[in-house]
């Protein structure tokens, strides 16, 4: 089982580039920028990664973005990401990136977008992999807020495949970003949407009604509204679940309390990605393997999971019937 994950092709549809900063390279970085952290050394700021919740995970995750100042820190820390993944096998993957978290610390949008595209270009020529880039808004500011974030990023939108929502989900319901995800749909940009990892059902619905989404994610409360459920199924609308990240935020108590083969089995299109790996525990392999020991699953869910995520993907047509054929592949010449 461990080997056919490892060989799955792996696509990674949810993860926040600012959640990959690893404490080691936090400490670099601060070192080079002449910025002070609070924690004595790696290993405290390690140990400090104890979430009671989501909010208390965002403070921490915010706080070490100040580190990120020159493009060059949003290069190396998009290229050992990519590195890291291009090893466990993911041959694709869509990047949340916070632009708020920047320019609100003084770092130009500019900054940030060409440290991170510099890294994926590279990326695709020496690794394989390839890459989209979604900027998320951050959802505990407001509207307007949003819109000037949506024109900075106007001279970079053919960089940018679509936009998101993301940070502190309860008390800020999507419909507050109605009119700036319809603007962004007008400009020729997807829209996703975090909706569900702690907020309520109706945060799902509205993302879908409101914002019209092609994906959600997290969603995994969705369970909770049988009807919402039939929704999804039948609109084969992916959610893009991040096991470990619930786990360490304590939306399960453990892992084999996550609803996520209960999902797969109500014929939801599940896809399994690691949301902010530097902070939870594992990337890609990591996530796959702690669900399957936990929940048992098996290799047809394994393969389940991997076709769902090709499915979800923002991708060619053509990409899209490769990787299915690559995945068929591997499950009939495998003896398993
Ligand atoms: N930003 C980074 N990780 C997040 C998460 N899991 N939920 C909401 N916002 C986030
Ligand atoms: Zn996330």
């Amino acid at each position: 089982m461990d080997s056919l994950i490892q060989r799955l092709p792996k696509l990674e549809l949810h993860v926040h580039i600012e959640g990959t900063l690893e404490p080691d390279q936090l400490f670099s970085f601060a070192r080079r920028n002449n910025v002070s952290v609070r924690y004595p050394s790696v290993e405290a700021l390690r140990s400090a990664y104890q979430f009671k919740n989501l909010q208390s995970f965002l403070d921490l995750y915010y706080e070490g973005t100040a580190v990120l100042v020159n493009e060059q820190d949003f290069y190396e820390l998009a290229m050992a990401y990519l590195k890291k993944v291009a090893d466990q096998g993911v041959v694709h993957t869509e990047i949340f990136f916070d632009p708020q978290s920047h320019t609100h610390r003084g770092i130009s949008f500019s900054t940030v977008m060409n440290g991170i595209r510099r890294a994926l270009i590279e990326a695709e020529e020496t690794l394989g992999i390839s890459s989209e880039l979604i900027l998320c808004f951050l959802r505990h500011l407001d509207e307007a807020d949003a819109f000037e974030t949506l024109k900075q990023a106007e001279p970079y939108l053919d960089q940018i495949i679509g936009i998101g929502l993301d940070s502190s989900e309860k008390g800020h319901p999507p419909s507050k970003f109605e009119r700036i995800f319809a603007a962004a749909r007008s400009n020729g940009l997807l829209t996703v949407a975090h909706a569900g990892e702690e907020g309520p059902p109706e945060y799902i619905w509205e993302s879908l009604d409101l914002l019209k989404v092609s994906r959600i994610d997290h969603g995994v409360r969705c369970l909770e509204d049988n009807s919402l459920v039939d929704r999804l199924v039948s609109e084969k609308m992916p959610l893009t679940v991040c096991p470990l990240s619930n786990i360490r935020l304590g939306g399960f108590p453990d892992m084999r309390n996550h609803p996520l083969k209960k999902m797969l089995d109500r014929g939801l299109q599940v896809t399994i990605n690691s949301d902010d790996p530097a902070y939870f525990g594992g990337y890609m392999t990591e996530n796959f393997l702690s669900t399957q020991t936990a929940l048992g699953l098996t290799q047809e869910d394994i393969v389940k999971l991997g076709h769902n995520a090709v499915e979800s993907a923002f991708i060619t047509k053509k990409r899209r019937d490769t990787l299915h054929a690559q995945i068929d592949h591997l499950v009939h010449n495998d003896d398993m």
